[in-house]
Parts: structure tokens; sequence; C-alpha cells
């Protein structure tokens, strides 16, 4: 299964012939490493509505009829942007397709939709390939991320690292230490002035501390999962 960082919050899974986008924010994300128009996504995840998550869902499930899950609100906004296929789940909720699954998780935040939706926002656990993922969305410290490792073998979180809209670095190695995962893709850190952070020294800490190992990947880069 292979991973793609497409910068701020956006990945790419791939596996098989199946593809799956999370939160993509390209037009508009000065760290983006593809354009709305060149991802063929089979299905898209939106962990919650703020924009440097939602970015352009719309235009891009609009052209290639992907199908989309999303929390029960905001994919009934997606729904009356004329969105044929969505999936309105909820926290606890899992959504099966023929090639794995996603479940929904509390994170700590909040959420509103350019369009003005207000909704609870989301983690997302993605099976697939064999391998769980788990998205952690935007989201502070919280205790019930031990809860959440313990009911699912992570093989590799996505991890918000850059402070200020989120959780920051140093707060994120408990995050690590609490969910315990074979390895960790930061993100959500450096797109923009408030969330500079050093990647680096979080790396470091993590492999210091805990059993997992950091992964970091540059906007564009792969990891095979
Ligand atoms: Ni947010
Ligand atoms: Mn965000």
């Amino acid at each position: 299964m292979d991973i793609r960082y497409l910068g701020h919050a956006a990945f790419e899974f791939t596996h098989g012939a199946t593809s799956v986008l999370i939160d993509p924010f390209l037009s508009g994300n000065p760290t983006a490493a593809a354009t709305a128009a060149e991802l063929h996504p089979n299905v898209i995840l939106l962990t919650h509505g703020h924009g440097d998550h939602y970015g352009d869902i719309v235009p891009i499930a609009k052209r290639t009829g992907a199908t989309v899950v999303a929390i029960t609100e905001i994919a009934g906004e997606l729904e009356g942007e004329g969105i044929a296929d969505v999936r309105n789940a909820n926290l606890g909720g899992t959504v099966a397709f023929d090639w794995g699954s996603v479940k929904l998780v509390p994170a700590w935040h909040t959420s509103t939709t350019p369009n003005g939706t207000v909704s609870t926002p989301a983690g997302m656990i993605i099976e697939i390939g064999g391998k769980t993922v788990y998205h952690l969305g935007d989201t502070a410290l919280f205790g019930d991320l031990e809860l959440i490792g313990r009911r699912h073998a992570i093989d590799v979180a996505l991890v918000c690292i850059g402070g200020y809209f989120t959780m920051d670095r140093h707060d994120a190695v408990e995050a690590v230490r609490l969910i315990g995962p074979r390895q960790v893709i930061p993100c959500h850190y450096d797109t923009f002035p408030p969330i500079q952070t050093d990647v680096g020294a979080f790396k470091a800490d993590v492999e210091g501390s805990t059993a997992s190992e950091v992964i970091v990947l540059a906007p564009g880069e792969h990891h095979s999962a």
C-alpha cells in the first residue's frame, strides 16, 4: 500500500486499483504537491470542514464521481452541492467498502465548512491493503487516543504537529505514546507561518522515547506501508 503526502493534511493511499484521497486542500495550499485536476480518487475522505481540509473536495468529487465519506452534517452539505455518492457516517461508525473500511473516531477541535455548516470533527481509521492507517485529523492531545490505540493496531499514524491550530510537536510525542503506532508520518506543519515547527526534533523525541518510527515526507514523497 502506497502513501503519498500531498502537503498539509492531504494524503493519497493507493492499493491496486483503489485510490483514497483525504483532506484534499490543494488550491491555495503553498505546499501542495499536486493540482486538483491531476488526482483520480475512487474515494475521498474528509476529517472536518475547515478550508485547509475541505479544499477542492467538491470539484474533485464531481469530476471523478468518487465516493465521499464525511460526518453527517457535512455529508448533507456535500449532497446539496451535487455530489452523487456521499456516505454520511458519524463518530464510532464504520463505512465498509470492497477494498477495506473507514471508521470515524473523535478528534478534539472545531469544524465549520467554508459554506458555514457546523459539525463535530473526526479522525479516520482507514483499513486498506491489509494495513491500518490512522489520520488524526486536526486535534489537541486527549486521553482517549490511548483507547483508540488499544482497539486498533495502527500501522501508520498521520499526526498533526504544527501547533497553534492543533497540538504542537511536544504534545504530539505524547499522542504517539498513547496510540502506539508502528510508524508515524507528521503533517499539518510548515504550511503557514503560525504552524512552523522543527520536524527533526519531533522525530528525535518520538524515536528517543517510544517504539514508533517517524517517517518525514516532503510534499510529493511516497511511503510504502
Ligand atoms: Ni481544522
Ligand atoms: Mn487544519
